[in-house]
């Protein structure tokens, strides 16, 4: 009889899909991005990133709240300042934005595991993500405010720093800077293989963080590059990186594919605004099944390697999972 093998077999009902199903998205898989931004009873919906906001401190309380009902573990801060300046100042300002944040969604939840964002482009009056001399970001200096402002995120009570600034050994400075104010047991997750991307569009409009001039290529990677992204996780394991993320995340599965095969650390995965903001606007134009897609989506970035995938899908993928 032909043909003798007939995958259909196990497709043909729901209980044996199920059954040799490879893959499966949990809520324990994800972090929900927060923006927390200054004054009081601010909640102000992003225009570019439909049902994501930027909230102040009182809010994002709320928000908080919403995601751990949601049986999400994990939210990771991005702070929107009062004022910006050349340095960034607001960054490792022990009562800066975020940090004041931190406090707060601690103090009401200690069970939210928080982790913060280490950078600078939200704080500096440029948009870039470190100091700039003669046009460009300067490292060594750069490296130096990171792990002053890890350190200022950690004494706030942050659970997690992840830098995203994509600074050369900012990972080793940031660790011995945490250590030697014996914050020996916080984890570092860093943004390993960040690359230079189109996608992160709709995110600069909720950070207000879009670089004034140039763009930010001279530290984030070329997308053409593969070999290199093993290079950057290498150097981030080595300098004491826990865990090592790839960004953005959909256009990136190959990345993620090759730094899972390759090492034995955790590997996050950014699902990053751009490609939020495209399935929402399909969905809103009746083109495409918006919950079945991010359901899709974020099912390929777990089949690609990923342990932990940062998304703005996390609540509304939370809600179909727990129903
Ligand atoms: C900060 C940072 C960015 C994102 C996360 N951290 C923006 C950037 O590098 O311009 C992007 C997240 C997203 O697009 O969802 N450096």
């Amino acid at each position: 009889m032909f043909p003798v093998n007939r995958p259909r077999r196990l497709r043909k009902n729901k209980i044996i899909r199920r059954m040799v199903s490879e893959t499966s998205l949990s809520p324990d898989d994800f972090i929900y991005p927060l923006f927390v931004t200054f004054g009081r009873n601010v909640k102000k919906e992003i225009s570019s990133m439909p049902g994501c906001f930027q909230e102040s401190v009182d809010e994002i309380v709320k928000s908080a709240r919403e995601v751990k009902s949601l049986n999400i573990p994990a939210v990771i801060l991005f702070g929107i300042p009062e004022h910006k300046d050349e340095k960034g100042s607001g960054a490792y300002d022990d009562q800066g934005i975020v940090q004041n944040a931190v406090r707060a969604i601690k103090d009401a939840l200690p069970e939210l595991y928080v982790i913060t964002d280490v950078c600078m482009c939200e704080n500096t009056s440029h948009g870039h993500c470190g100091i700039i001399e003669n046009g460009d970001v300067v490292n060594d200096p750069t490296v130096e405010l990171l792990a002053m402002e890890a350190v200022s995120h950690a004494k706030a009570g942050a659970d997690m720093v992840a830098p995203s600034d994509m600074m050369d050994g900012r990972v080793e400075a940031i660790r011995a800077e945490l250590d030697d104010h014996g914050f020996h047991d916080l984890p570092i997750m860093s943004y390993a293989a960040k690359y230079a991307s189109g996608f992160y569009g709709p995110f600069r409009e909720a950070a207000e963080s879009t670089p004034q001039f140039g763009d930010r290529r001279s530290y984030q990677m070329d997308p053409s590059n593969r070999r290199e992204a093993l290079r950057e996780v290498a150097l981030d394991i080595e300098e004491g990186a826990d865990i090592v993320m790839v960004k953005p995340a959909l256009s990136y599965l190959d990345i993620i594919s090759d730094i899972k095969d390759s090492f034995d650390v955790p590997v996050a995965a950014y699902n990053v605004s751009g490609e939020y903001s495209m399935i929402k606007a399909a969905d809103r134009l009746g083109w495409i099944d918006g919950d079945r897609v991010m359901m899709e989506v974020l099912t390929s970035i777990k089949r690609a390697g990923a342990d932990l995938i940062l998304t703005y899908f996390a609540k509304d993928a939370a809600t179909v999972l727990n129903s």
